[in-house]
């Protein structure tokens, strides 16, 4: 792997504990203005200091974020439908160059690829396409294994995309945490593999199913919802890395939680 390579991966996957906390703030792209982004850069700032990657579009990246911030960013070059359009959900093209992405010095390009869906094929494709044009910049690829709302969430369908990613060619990859099996996901996956939050659930949950996936091999998380929507971001970020870069129990990283949330809401 070329220096650059290394070099933009080594940012993001921090040497040290060899693990990642991404804070996805990409939801706009097919969400529109998402509970907890209307105001993105009044949410994001504060999480800064404890994102090792900051994911999120070009537009919210150039509209809502000063060049001046010290963190690596993960752009989203995929995208072309909304939540909106039920029959081509995720059928995604580019939506970036990387001629772009490197203008805006990103660290890491995101693409999301529907494997299982009528249009697979065209969400496969242009990610390949992707791929080698970053590649020829040294920036590396995440691979988002994007699932359809009817689509079936087990290790078998994880494990199926996950691979696929990576033997297309992809330095990183995303897909979602399953009870039962998710060491067979990052097991038969060459590469490193992270997981996304998902939908918002309670914040000792969300600690647990981050910590079931670190003991189950993934190298991090790349979590939206339950750090913007929690009911205090900057609390459960900081339990979130506990668990990921410091091996934190559950239990550990949740006093963490309430005891830094207690914390915020005295200084506010
Ligand atoms: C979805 O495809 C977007 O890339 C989100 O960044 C991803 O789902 C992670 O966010 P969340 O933790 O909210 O699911």
């Amino acid at each position: 792997m070329d220096w650059g390579m290394k070099n933009r991966l080594s940012r993001i996957i921090r040497p040290a504990s060899g693990k990642t906390v991404m804070l996805a703030v990409d939801h706009g792209y097919f969400m529109g203005p998402t509970s907890g982004l209307e105001k993105l850069d009044e949410m994001v700032n504060p999480l800064l200091p404890y994102a090792d990657t900051l994911m999120l579009t070009r537009g919210a990246l150039r509209y809502y974020i000063s060049p001046e911030v010290d963190v690596p960013i993960t752009l989203r070059v995929s995208g072309g439908t909304s939540i909106l359009n039920e029959e081509e959900l995720l059928h995604e093209g580019v939506t970036c160059s990387v001629e772009d992405a490197v203008r805006l010095n990103v660290s890491c390009v995101a693409f999301s690829i529907l494997v299982g869906a009528p249009y697979e094929r065209d969400t496969i494709l242009a990610f390949a396409e992707v791929i080698d044009e970053a590649r020829a910049y040294g920036i590396p690829t995440l691979c988002v294994t994007a699932v359809g709302r009817d689509m079936v969430r087990d290790a078998r369908y994880m494990r199926l995309a996950s691979r696929l990613g990576a033997e297309l060619g992809a330095d990183i990859i995303k897909t979602y945490y399953v009870e039962d099996g998710f060491e067979t996901v990052t097991e038969s996956c060459p590469v490193p593999v992270v997981i996304a939050g998902g939908k918002k659930i309670p914040e000792k949950e969300a600690l647990q199913m981050a910590h079931n996936a670190i003991a189950a091999g993934a190298v991090g998380v790349d979590m939206g919802r339950n750090i913007f929507q929690s009911e205090s971001p900057v609390a459960m970020i900081q339990a979130v890395r506990s668990v990921v870069h410091e091996g934190a129990s559950v239990d550990e990283a949740f006093d963490l939680y309430q005891s830094l949330k207690g914390e915020v809401k005295t200084t506010t």
